[in-house]
């Protein structure tokens, strides 16, 4: 169903890969909703989902880019305004990977050249492409930048492994660079924290399932979907939401907020 919400407003989505991906949703939704979009993903993830696919349906030129590489997001801004006609008004980061999980090295064993990979990944690329789409003033006054993380960054989750760090990293650069970008630019940045979801990247995480039971079991709302997370990113993108800027948004189902519920203690007696 579609309310406008973005009409005539242009965006980049970063990170759509196949069609569990939390940006391939994003990215139907934001054109539902009457935006013009560009896609962009790394030259290896565009050979392997459906990528291209998806930008014929949506009308949506896909640009190649590794989003460690501060020239390849150049072209991503360059040629997103090039081809939508003029400043961009919305930014998602959906971008996470660690070879550390993908190898399943334990975290006091991490190999600290993967950790490095894992950061400029999962949390320098965000800072890369807010100093990139400054630098070229990319982004239309009351822009808004979003990016997806998870509660691990402030709470241990076992298995999470470097992406923890990584995503602390990433939800600092969140408000940091709100601060300047609000400052400079009327631009907001917020980060949006996302129940465990059964995508590419979250089925990577040891142990996934279980987390993805027990945080059903531990949120009274229930684990927000793929769906669900990219209906917030749209409203985050829309003008209903123009002066929350450098905030971690929680999208759980009440789970950051939980200590015990009913259902975990009923799990436990169970199996006792
Ligand atoms: N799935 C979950 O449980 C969950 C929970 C909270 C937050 N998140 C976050 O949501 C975001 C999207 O992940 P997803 O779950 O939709 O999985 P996904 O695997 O569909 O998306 C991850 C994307 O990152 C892209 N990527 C990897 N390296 C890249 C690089 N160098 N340059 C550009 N893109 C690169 C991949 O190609 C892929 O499209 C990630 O930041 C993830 O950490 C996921």
């Amino acid at each position: 169903m579609s309310n406008n919400l973005l009409k005539g407003k242009r965006g980049i989505i970063f990170g759509a890969l196949n069609d569990k991906s939390i940006a391939w949703k994003v990215a139907e939704k934001a054109v539902e909703q009457g935006a013009t979009i560009t896609l962009s993903n790394t030259a290896m993830a565009l050979r392997m989902g459906g990528v291209n696919e998806l930008g014929e349906r949506l009308n949506a030129k896909v640009i190649p880019a590794d989003a460690t590489s501060v020239e390849e997001l150049e072209v991503v801004f360059r040629e997103s305004m090039e081809a939508l006609g003029g400043q961009i008004d919305f930014v998602l980061h959906s971008i996470g990977m660690s070879p550390n999980v993908r190898k399943n090295i334990p975290y006091d064993d991490i190999n600290y050249g993967f950790l490095g990979k894992t950061l400029d990944v999962s949390a320098i690329s965000f800072h890369k492409m807010m100093q990139v789409a400054k630098k070229v003033d990319a982004i239309a006054d009351h822009g808004s930048i979003v990016a997806l993380t998870h509660i691990a960054a402030q709470r241990t989750f076992t298995g999470y492994n470097d992406m923890a760090d990584a995503k602390s990293l990433l939800e600092s650069f969140g408000r940091s660079f709100g601060y300047v970008y609000g400052r400079d630019k009327g631009v907001r940045v917020n980060t949006i924290s996302q129940s465990p979801t059964p995508t590419t990247a979250g089925e990577g995480i040891s142990g996934m399932n279980a987390f993805l039971d027990f945080a059903e079991k531990m949120s009274p709302l229930g684990n927000a979907s793929a769906d669900e997370c990219a209906d917030y990113c749209i409203v985050m993108f829309s003008d209903f939401t123009k002066k929350v800027t450098m905030q971690n948004l929680f999208h759980d189902g009440g789970f950051s907020n939980m200590g015990l519920t009913q259902a975990i203690v009923e799990d436990y007696i169970e199996k006792k």
